[in-house]
């Protein structure tokens, strides 16, 4: 198993290029189980989670193929499901990968019928998809749980209704928005995720021919229609690789240009930075970041749905509060149990206590060197954070959930000065 190396120590100095969303391009991909024409997408990251889709989708029917981008990064990936072969997400599939049940709106809609297994429980929390079954039953499906999986029918087609979301969920959204789109008259999704990544999906399907209208907003109206387009669509920036690379630049005191970052995406985020002494400025191809004061502060923090702080920039921003001058508190409120971080980042030196769905960090001088153990994609991210700012080595075990959602971590890292390497375990 690979093992990451790092020494900490070094400023970070210069451009870093922001790879495609992961999080847009996973349900992007499945809306090509929508239209037997071909849908191609640009920018995609090569990345484990997306691999992982596609072979989800191989195995429903899509043909796919992959043409690399400039430099290795931004690939175009041309998916076409002109037949679907198979209406089953086998759990060998779905338990690598949550977000998975994005096939099964799509599936729903143009097959009539999924069988999808249900994607059971995560590191980062019970995470149910009660809210995703519930909406697909409000649009006249029949679903019972048996053995495991989802089985989904809607033999007369899906119907438009109006559903109103309990608690904002963004996968949810993404699979009832596709799942609307070829349904027979109108649905209307009330408090629905704002998150760009639906944005941007939305945006795709309208150049597939979907009507919607609200994008950007909570409440979507879309008009199903009888059958969907190919498009060709170009998956938005990783504004969660730009939040992780915004604080490598404040947490070694560096400067970086975050190529084909976009502000509107992170203002939350930017807002917050602003006030721990982080300063970012529009530049004409992205983001520049870097300190603005001598030294970090505490602040506190609480993660929201978009437009609010992301759960998914919490762990970062832990390992930041954990070497800034005062107290900070952090709040989750999106996940339980999303604190899996801390223990490690205490491993290295951090002073951190967490009662509830908060943890209170008081700001060490330095942090220390230590062998730790990545226990989530962000929670991993974190202790490479924290690694680049400790005196001395920190080498990061499990790096499988790293190649998940970060695209040549290690490469980006190092280009701007970092000292840090993969190597392969020994013994
Ligand atoms: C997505 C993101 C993930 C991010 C999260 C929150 C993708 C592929 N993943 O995950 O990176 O951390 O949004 O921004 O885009 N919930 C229910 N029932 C449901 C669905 C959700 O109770 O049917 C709860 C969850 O347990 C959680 C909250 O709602 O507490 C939000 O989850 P949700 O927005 O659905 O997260 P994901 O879409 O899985």
């Amino acid at each position: 198993m690979d093992q990451m190396i790092i020494r900490g120590g070094k400023p970070l100095h210069g451009k870093i290029h922001i790879s495609g969303a992961k999080n847009a391009t996973l349900p992007l991909l499945t809306a090509c189980l929508l239209t037997d024409e071909a849908l191609v997408l640009s920018n995609v990251p090569q990345l484990a989670d997306i691999a992982t889709m596609g072979n989800l989708l191989g195995q429903h029917g899509a043909a796919i193929a992959l043409q690399a981008g400039e430099g290795g990064f931004g690939h175009t990936m041309t998916l076409h499901a002109k037949t679907i072969t198979s209406t089953t997400a086998p759990y060998d599939l779905v338990r690598q990968m949550r977000a998975s049940i994005l096939v099964l709106g799509p599936l729903l809609a143009r097959c009539r019928e999924a069988k999808v297994s249900l994607p059971g429980g995560c590191a980062i929390g019970t995470r149910p998809v009660d809210l995703h079954i519930a909406a697909l039953e409000k649009m006249g499906a029949v679903i019972t749980i048996e053995d495991g999986y989802i089985h989904a029918a809607a033999p007369q087609g899906l119907k438009g209704a109006e559903i109103t979301f309990p608690m904002v969920t963004v996968t949810g959204t993404e699979n009832i928005l596709m799942a609307a789109t070829l349904a027979k008259g109108e649905t209307i999704l009330n408090n629905a995720a704002r998150e760009p990544e639906v944005g941007d999906l939305a945006q795709c399907l309208v150049k597939m021919g979907a009507e919607i209208e609200g994008i950007g907003t909570d409440c979507l109206r879309i008009q199903g229609k009888d059958r969907l387009h190919g498009a060709n669509h170009t998956v938005i920036a990783d504004r969660i690789e730009a939040g992780t690379f915004a604080m490598a630049a404040a947490i070694t005191n560096g400067d970086l240009e975050l190529i084909g970052a976009r502000m509107d995406g992170l203002k939350s985020v930017f807002d917050l930075l602003a006030k721990a002494g982080v300063v970012a400025e529009k530049t004409a191809d992205g983001i520049r970041v870097r300190r603005a004061t001598e030294k970090l502060i505490g602040v506190d923090v609480m993660t929201e749905p978009f437009p609010g702080f992301p759960t998914d920039l919490q762990a970062q921003m832990m390992a930041l509060m954990a070497v800034a001058d005062g107290a900070a508190m952090i709040t989750e409120t999106i996940f339980e149990n999303r604190f899996m971080h801390v223990p490690e980042l205490a491993r290295m030196g951090a002073n951190i206590t967490v009662h509830g769905s908060s943890a209170m960090i008081r700001g060490v001088k330095k942090l220390k060197g230590a062998p730790v153990m990545a226990t989530d994609l962000r929670a991993s991210v974190s202790l490479v954070l924290a690694g680049l700012a400790a005196e001395g080595e920190t080498t990061l075990s499990r790096l499988y959930h790293l190649d998940r959602g970060y695209e040549r971590l290690e490469e980006k890292l190092s280009a701007c000065g970092a000292d840090i390497r993969r190597v392969k375990k020994v013994g």
